[in-house]
């Protein structure tokens, strides 16, 4: 295993996922040492390359403690989540266990040693169906959906946890990572790919069937054109305004 040297070293969980991973590498080229936390239930292995593995679960507190000692960490990311939301419908036992449960168990072995500061890599889900875009960050909470009410439910215990102990959290909110490590290192590898982007892309490039959208009454051209290439019935017709402006964006460069 590598060891911290002279780097600050963050322990990043869920650094073997597409963000977490991406995160790695920012974090390394900042001159930090990612220490990657990951049980590999999503992620990939050969996607940790900027510092090392330790192979397992974020609640395993002895293997936490193990780790922040060993390497010395100063922070934490948090990106070790499940994030399907047609899944958290259907199985949110899953959701919460993991997103909350097993959370507040990193959490806790953080504040037990001392390591704060701590992000949370939250999501616009979050907001629910938003009445404005862009969403302010003042916009009423409002999930529709398990996946979203546990990222809502872990910021408030962030605030908590914030109130009592030395823990000092920021708490990102946003959906729709789409791209990949321009060097080409690593990029996005879901299975399955829930992803709007991504899907797009995988079907304009024939490695997967067309999307349709249900209904073509949102009132915008963009929208209206993305209508006729692509369905996503999971997700609110006013998300797709960033898929219709990425997608004239890349028709714009051919
Ligand atoms: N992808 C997006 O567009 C997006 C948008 C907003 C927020 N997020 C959030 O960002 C985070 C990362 O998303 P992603 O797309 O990179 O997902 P991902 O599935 O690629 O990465 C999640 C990683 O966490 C690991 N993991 C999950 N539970 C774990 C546990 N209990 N212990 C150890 N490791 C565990 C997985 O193996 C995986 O490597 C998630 O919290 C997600 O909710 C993602």
């Amino acid at each position: 295993m590598e060891s911290s040297g002279d780097r600050p070293a963050i322990l990043v969980a869920g650094g073997a996922g597409y963000i977490g991973s991406h995160t790695c590498k920012a974090l390394s080229a900042a001159g930090f040492l990612p220490v990657t936390v990951d049980d590999l239930s999503t992620g990939h292995a050969q996607a940790v390359q900027w510092g090392p593995l330790v192979e397992g679960d974020i609640a395993d507190g002895e293997l936490i403690t193990a780790a922040i000692r060993r390497h010395r960490a100063v922070g934490a990311m948090h990106f070790a989540a499940f994030s399907i939301v047609s899944e958290s419908v259907m199985q949110p036992f899953k959701y919460y266990e993991n997103n909350v449960v097993k959370a507040l168990a990193f959490a806790r072995t953080l504040i037990e040693l001392g390591v704060e500061p701590f992000v949370f890599s939250s999501s616009a889900a979050v907001y629910g169906l938003p009445t404005a875009s862009p969403i302010p960050e003042s916009h009423p909470t409002d999930p529709i959906n398990a996946y979203g009410a546990t990222k809502l439910a872990f910021e408030g215990i962030l605030r908590a946890l914030g109130a009592a102990y030395p823990l000092r959290s920021l708490s990102l909110r946003y959906f729709n990572a789409a791209g990949a490590d321009p060097e080409g290192q690593i990029g996005e590898s879901h299975e399955p790919e829930t992803h709007l982007i991504p899907n797009i892309a995988k079907a304009a490039l024939g490695q997967a069937p067309a999307l349709q959208i249900f209904g073509d009454d949102y009132d915008t051209p963009t929208a209206r054109r993305c209508a006729t290439m692509s369905t996503w019935p999971t997700w609110p017709r006013p998300m797709l305004r960033p898929c219709a402006t990425c997608w004239r964006a890349a028709a714009a460069r051919r």
